[in-house]
């Protein structure tokens, strides 16, 4: 797998597939680059993917302190640079999708179009910051393992080929608790991106499994409604992991959000 050295020489990995303009595309938790499978085997026509692994995540090396959705933007944005590419249509599923927003404050003319992928504008409320704490804590005291007990049922639709079940729960189940922990805490310290959205003038996609019980498609909805012109499409028969279970209903939305760029 190809990478690139941060600061401080620490790792960071990504892979590549396809041509055309530049799909940044940014993993959810607690996953990896290999949550885009389908798109880098079979790349959508008119994009070149580009899928890193957060840091801690996959093969990329970890740095101490909660990974704020800022952190992990800068490390892409740092891709970006050592890829020489200008700008990119910068996507993401869920916690990627609070990294692509980060990604679009921080730098926005980086930023040639937005792929909101099972995700939402808002910030965690009081509870919710508690939520994540209690996660970090216990994945360091206890690993990933209860974790993925308590999200598995609700990332994937009831009819998800036990294969494909199979493989999201591997995958989670690799992460470094370390890496889970820190995006966890990093996740809470995320602000609203409302604002961001609402002057964002790019092309944007906002992509939705109708079952999503983590990010409903009512998020989808608020969030397409802030965008000036933004499409939103929910794909049947899927949860919050949409590009996993729906691989072809996916790469038809986006060859066909490719023909904007
Ligand atoms: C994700 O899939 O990245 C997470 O469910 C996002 C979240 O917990 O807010």
């Amino acid at each position: 797998m190809p990478t690139i050295r941060l600061g401080e020489g620490r790792a960071y990995a990504y892979e590549e597939r396809g041509s055309g303009t530049p799909l940044l595309l940014l993993h959810g938790f607690p996953f990896s680059s290999q949550s885009f499978r389908p798109q880098l085997d079979s790349p959508p026509k008119g994009f070149r993917v580009i899928a890193p692994d957060h840091r801690g995540f996959g093969n990329s090396a970890m740095k101490d302190g909660p990974s704020s959705m800022n952190a992990m933007a800068g490390d892409a944005l740092a891709l970006l640079e050592a890829l020489k590419l200008e700008s990119a249509v910068v996507g993401g599923v869920s916690m990627g999708g609070y990294v692509a927003m980060a990604l679009a404050r921080m730098d926005p003319g980086k930023v040639k179009g937005l792929v909101l992928i099972d995700t939402q504008a808002t910030a965690d409320d009081e509870a919710g910051k508690a939520r994540r704490e209690a996660v970090a804590v216990d994945v360091i005291q206890n690993g990933v393992g209860g974790l993925v007990s308590s999200m598995l049922p609700k990332l994937l639709a009831a009819k998800t080929p036990d294969v494909v079940r199979g493989r999201v729960e591997a995958m989670m189940l690799k992460q470094a608790p370390e890496a889970v922990a820190a995006a966890s805490r990093g996740m809470a310290t995320r602000v609203d991106s409302k604002d961001l959205l609402a002057r964002f003038s790019g092309p944007t996609l906002v992509i939705v499994g109708e079952h999503d019980a983590i990010t409903p498609p009512a998020k989808a909805k608020e969030m397409a409604d802030l965008v000036s012109g933004a499409q939103l499409e929910v794909i049947p028969e899927a949860a919050h992991l949409t590009n996993l279970e729906q691989p072809a209903a996916f790469k038809r939305l986006l060859e066909q959000f490719a023909t904007k760029f």
